[in-house]
């Protein structure tokens, strides 16, 4: 009987156009809630009323992650995600993990059913990384990888600070940190990239997340006027990060799949259109499957930089934003979400994560895997991000199945 059990996709898709009216984007389905703003808070309201109506018991924790459990007792088999989002966001980036996890938690309590052990839904702080490095803030520090002291001192891109914004929106909780370990973790997550619709399949049976390298750097120059100075006698910032950005795709070409390298913010300033830069500050984004390719690309960016910078008499500072080894999650979870989509009829395909997530923090103490469901044209950190409610409600059928089945799995 518990087979057939099926969630409720009106719910499920009542509640993510909900969600998504906060910080909505006007003229497009996308939203802006970067960490820790207004936004972000009114959304967390919303998504707490939620849990309490549901007579789900909710702890928020020193770095304002939220979870909301089954009374009982237990490690929980948990899921959840994020509910921050990038400043240009869709609707469904780890919004959908969340709101799918009480869709699972209403869906079993309609039923009457109660399993072998209780469930647990959360939201992590910051998941996104945008406005405060490192991403996945909120689930590191949660498993330990971060000491809260040191995450409530970071400064973001607007200069504002972890902890002060924590008080000020009312989400400076008091639930220990580490956090106590769940059972098992899963989460279910659109993919962000195009692989599942151009293979067909409806669903990914994500077996782990490619390493994240995030890099700062600022170059000092001398600012000058654009006119009168001699090419040759520059010392232009400007042209260090341009070049910067250019080696950047060249390194990740050469490399082959699955390097990546994106140079995704840069300011110039004064950024006039007649003054030679004093300075740019730009971002550096490397990612891999494989942690000695990753490496190397981080080796020959950083020697490009010097060489670069150093021929044009600039100087240069780094700074690391966020540095994680590849994970690979349990190829058992790994299993039980592929016989769960076999079981209920849908496609499915073993595969890794480009992006990061809450779920590869949780690999560090619990058994764990994600879900993951189409995304149309492979879109995504874009209001144009979208995922058919089809595929929407067997992504969330598969989270419902395979938490089920988890919640009898024996774990060492
Ligand atoms: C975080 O979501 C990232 O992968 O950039
Ligand atoms: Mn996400
Ligand atoms: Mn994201």
């Amino acid at each position: 009987m518990e087979h057939d059990l099926s969630i409720n996709i009106d719910r499920l898709l009542g509640r993510l156009a909900e969600l998504a009216e906060i910080g909505a984007i006007e003229g497009t389905e996308g939203c802006a809630r970067l960490a820790l703003t207004d936004e972000d808070k009114a959304g967390r309201d919303l998504v707490v009323t939620w849990m309490t109506d549901l007579g789900l018991e909710v702890s928020v924790d020193g770095i304002g992650n939220v979870i909301a459990t089954m009374p009982g007792e237990g490690p929980p088999v948990m899921t959840g995600s994020h509910i921050d989002t990038v400043r240009t966001g869709g609707r469904y980036d780890g919004n959908l993990g969340v709101l799918a996890g009480l869709e699972v938690i209403e869906t079993i309590q309609a039923a009457g059913i109660t399993p072998a052990r209780r469930f647990a839904v959360g939201f992590f702080t910051d998941e996104e990384g945008s406005r405060f490095a490192p991403d996945m803030l909120g689930s590191l520090v949660y498993v330990g990888g971060m000491p809260l002291e040191e995450a409530l001192d970071i400064s973001g891109i607007d200069g504002a600070i972890v902890g002060e914004e924590l008080e000020r929106i009312g989400y400076a909780g008091s639930a220990p940190l580490p956090g106590p370990s769940p059972h098992s973790f899963v989460e279910l997550h659109i993919e962000q990239g195009p692989v599942l619709e151009i293979e067909d399949v409806t669903i990914g049976a994500v077996d782990g997340v490619q390493g994240i390298s995030w890099t700062e750097v600022e170059v000092v120059g001398q600012s000058n006027h654009a006119g009168t100075t001699p090419m040759g006698l520059r010392k232009d910032p400007g042209f260090v990060a341009a070049a910067c950005a250019n080696f950047a795709r060249e390194l990740a070409l050469e490399l082959g799949d699955p390097q990546v390298a994106t140079v995704g913010r840069i300011d110039l300033h004064p950024n006039l259109v007649n003054v030679v830069a004093a300075t740019a500050t730009f971002t550096v984004d490397l990612r891999n499957t494989d942690e000695a390719t990753l490496q190397e690309s981080e080796q020959r960016f950083a020697e490009f930089l010097e060489k670069t910078a150093s021929a044009e008499g600039c100087t240069v500072e780094t700074r690391t934003l966020a540095r994680f080894e590849p994970v690979i999650f349990d190829p058992a979870v790994v299993d039980i979400v592929e016989s769960a989509s076999s079981n209920l009829g849908y496609s499915v395909k073993r595969m890794p994560s480009g992006a990061g997530h809450d779920a590869q923090m949780f690999a560090r103490v619990c058994p764990t895997a994600m879900v993951f469901t189409p995304s149309v044209n492979g879109i995504s950190h874009n209001p144009a991000e979208y995922t058919s409610p089809e595929d929407l409600e067997a992504g969330a059928n598969v989270l419902l199945h395979t938490m089920l089945a988890l919640a009898n799995l024996e774990t060492t």
